[in-house]
C-alpha cells in the first residue's frame, strides 16, 4: 500500500551539508518528499517528540543533539514507506548499518546518526502531525 512516514535529516547532517546526498538516497529509492522544511526544534518540541524515550540514559544527551542545529523534517510517501524508509537509513548504530544505507555512509556515531525514521504506521501518523499542516503535504 501507498504509505506515509516521517523523516528527519539530524544536525550533524545538516551541519556538514548532506540535505541533498540524503535526499538523494531517498528518491533513488523510489520514496517521494511530499513535504519538507528545515526548522531548529525547541527544546520542549524535541523533549515532547521524543517522549517515548524519555526513561532511558540517553535521553538528555539527544535532546541536547537535537536541537544543536537545523533539522531537515520531511514527510516522504511511497509503496511502504515506512519499512522502505527504514531500509534506506540502515541500523540505528552505524556500526550495525549495511553498505550503501544513509546511516553507514553518513553517521558520526549512535546518537548522530544523521536521520529519523517513524517506526510504524501510528507513530507516523502522530509525527507527521506534530510538525505538518495537511495543507502542506502536496503528494
Ligand atoms: P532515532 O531513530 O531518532 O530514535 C531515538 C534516537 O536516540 C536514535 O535514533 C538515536 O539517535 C538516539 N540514541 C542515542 N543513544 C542511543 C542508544 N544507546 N540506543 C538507541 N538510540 C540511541
Amino acid at each position: 500500500a501507498i504509505e506515509r512516514t516521517f523523516s528527519i535529516i539530524k544536525p550533524d547532517a545538516t551541519r556538514r551539508n548532506l540535505t541533498g546526498a540524503i535526499n538523494a538516497k531517498i528518491e533513488a529509492a523510489g520514496l517521494r518528499i511530499v513535504a519538507q522544511k528545515r526548522i531548529h526544534m525547541s527544546k520542549a518540541q524535541a523533549e515532547s517528540f521524543y517522549g517515548v524515550h524519555s526513561a532511558r540514559p540517553f535521553f538528555n544527551d539527544l535532546v541536547s543533539f537535537m536541537i544543536s542545529g537545523p533539522v531537515v523534517v520531511q514527510v516522504l510517501e511511497g509503496e511502504g514507506a515506512i519499512a522502505k524508509y527504514r531500509d534506506v537509513m540502515g541500523a540505528t548504530n552505524p556500526a550495525n548499518a549495511a553498505a550503501g544505507t544513509i546511516r553507514k555512509d553518513f553517521a558520526e556515531s549512535i546518537e548522530a546518526n544523521s536521520v529519523h525514521g517513524s517506526d510504524a504506521a501510528e507513530t507516523a501518523a502522530v509525527e507527521i502531525a506534530y510538525f505538518f499542516a495537511g495543507t502542506e503535504i502536496v503528494g
